[in-house]
């Protein structure tokens, strides 16, 4: 069986509204009702596990009971850290054998052909990544007395933005974690990824890539939200075109804090 993880356990600072992120309303519905109803409807995909941030598992089931997602089998709270929620994600799916695909809630433009690919890649490797080139150089820099250096500028077509899902055989990805809950030195310095923690913890096990796509962006800061909110509309005919002060006032109830910065 093949089971959809999707971690919905952060607060979204960095989008800087009093509600997670990924029950903000854009394109016509909630961030994580996208996601959701991208997964239920994947024939390749036989379960759904919910993470979501502590207080609102709830408003998860609200709009998994409104919308009918009938493969959602569990709505969890998820962890303190991006890790800690797939660590509870792994331990409720207990001791047995499948294929696990973990998907950020705030990647709700991800697209069928990309779970398509991952679950095919799944069948001849034990861990699989998603991601794309970079348009942009990217440089390794250090922080100086007088701010940020760059040390290296290291050749862009060796390098890829890495998105979601991260798909593992459970038995694969339960091991790296467990090896890293066991490292009194994972919790200063956790990988920001799945992945991550099985190149640190199970270096032998390679890692295949499978090609992401632009579309699939992770809503992060303000300003994505209008983008993806754009590509969402763009997407699905029967959602009218939204002007920028209408997303504006649609977020205005929730307490916008930060909007249009960093
Ligand atoms: N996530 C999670 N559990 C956490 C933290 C993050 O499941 N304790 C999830 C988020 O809900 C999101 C994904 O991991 O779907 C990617 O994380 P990110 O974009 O960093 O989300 P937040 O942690 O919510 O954002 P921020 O860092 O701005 O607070």
């Amino acid at each position: 069986r093949t089971v959809a993880v999707i971690l919905a356990g952060g607060v979204g600072r960095r989008v800087g509204l009093n509600t997670p992120k990924q029950l903000l309303e854009i394109g016509g519905k909630t961030i994580l009702e996208h996601t959701l109803a991208l997964f239920n409807g994947a024939p390749e995909i036989d379960e759904i596990l919910v993470l979501m941030t502590p207080g609102f598992t709830g408003e998860v089931a609200r709009l998994v009971e409104r919308n009918g997602y009938r493969k959602v089998v569990g709505i969890l709270e998820g962890g303190a850290s991006r890790p800690e929620t797939t660590w509870r994600a792994l331990q409720a799916l207990g001791p047995r054998e499948c294929d696990v695909l973990l998907h950020d809630a705030v990647r709700p433009l991800a697209e069928p052909r990309i779970i398509t690919d991952c679950v095919a890649a799944l069948r001849d490797h034990a861990a699989v990544d998603v991601a794309i080139p970079s348009s942009d150089t990217l440089v390794l820099v250090a922080n100086g007395p007088h701010g940020e250096t760059v040390l290296d500028v290291p050749d862009r077509a060796g390098l890829r933005r890495v998105q979601t899902p991260q798909c593992f055989r459970l038995s694969v990805i339960r091991e790296a974690y467990e090896r890293a809950f066991a490292d009194p030195g994972f919790a200063d310095r956790p990988p920001t990824d799945d992945c991550g923690v099985v190149l640190r913890y199970l270096p032998d096990v390679p890692i295949h890539v499978v090609p992401g796509s632009e579309r699939n962006m992770k809503v992060t800061h303000p300003t994505d939200l209008f983008i993806a909110d754009q590509l969402l509309r763009l997407a699905a005919a029967d959602v009218p075109p939204a002007s920028p002060a209408a997303l504006r006032a649609a977020v205005a109830g929730r307490t916008l804090v930060v909007f249009g910065g960093d």
